[in-house]
């Protein structure tokens, strides 16, 4: 056997070796730029995440209006509900844009479902941008991941309208300014109803 041909079998060899690594979920996961390529397209014109409108309120003054957009197969998954689903399906991405008061854009987190990508936490790859595409975090990003493992039941997803208490957001966003406004509404719900 020739040394060229010896090299063509190690090829294919190698080739066949790979397959199985293909399959595996850490390969399917975008690069965070083509992930924002994704964001981005969400953002020119996605669909609100069922049961969300725009500018609702984030808990803190980085959040203080949000908008919630998702992909066509998470808006089919959700139709009836984010409170419907305990599992979504591959390819779903969510965004949420924070905004602050004067409504500019500050930043994007994104979330999307890949089979595979880490079971322990049910498949999402999370990701947070400036508004330019550059990237604050990718990955499995433990400090987001285990605030949405308090929505178990619904795959990691908050249904829009959750008001975690200050005490749990200041927990995960240690010295963050709160919204005003998120603390009203919160007394608010607390109040009793006459
Ligand atoms: C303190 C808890 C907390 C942390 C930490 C957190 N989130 Fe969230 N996230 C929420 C809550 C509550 C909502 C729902 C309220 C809303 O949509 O404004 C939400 C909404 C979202 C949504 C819209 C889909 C949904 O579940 O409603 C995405 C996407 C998202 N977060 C991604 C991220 C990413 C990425 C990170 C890390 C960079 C992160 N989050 C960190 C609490 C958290």
């Amino acid at each position: 056997m020739s040394i060229y041909n010896k090299n063509r079998l190690a090829g294919a060899l190698g080739a066949a070796l790979l397959l199985p690594l293909a399959a595996c979920g850490a390969d399917k996961a975008p690069t965070p730029q083509a992930l924002f390529a994704q964001v981005r397209a969400l953002e020119n014109g996605g669909a609100l995440l069922p049961g969300s409108h725009l500018w609702m309120h984030g808990s803190r003054m980085v959040d203080y209006y949000t908008i919630d957009r998702a992909n066509a197969i998470a808006v089919r998954a959700a139709a009836h509900g984010v409170h419907t689903v305990t599992r979504f399906p591959a390819g779903s991405l969510y965004i949420k844009e924070n905004f602050d008061i004067h409504k500019v854009l500050k930043t994007v987190t994104a979330m999307l479902k890949v089979p595979g990508y880490d079971r322990a936490d049910r498949d999402w790859v999370m990701a947070a941008y400036k508004p330019n595409g550059q990237v604050i975090a990718y990955g499995r990003v433990q400090s987001c991941i285990s605030c949405h493992a308090i929505a178990k039941k619904t795959d990691f997803t908050f249904p829009s309208g959750v008001n975690l208490p200050i005490a749990t957001v200041q927990k995960f966003f240690p010295g963050q300014a709160i919204s005003p406004f998120y603390r009203a509404q919160l007394a608010h719900l607390a109040a009793p109803k006459g």
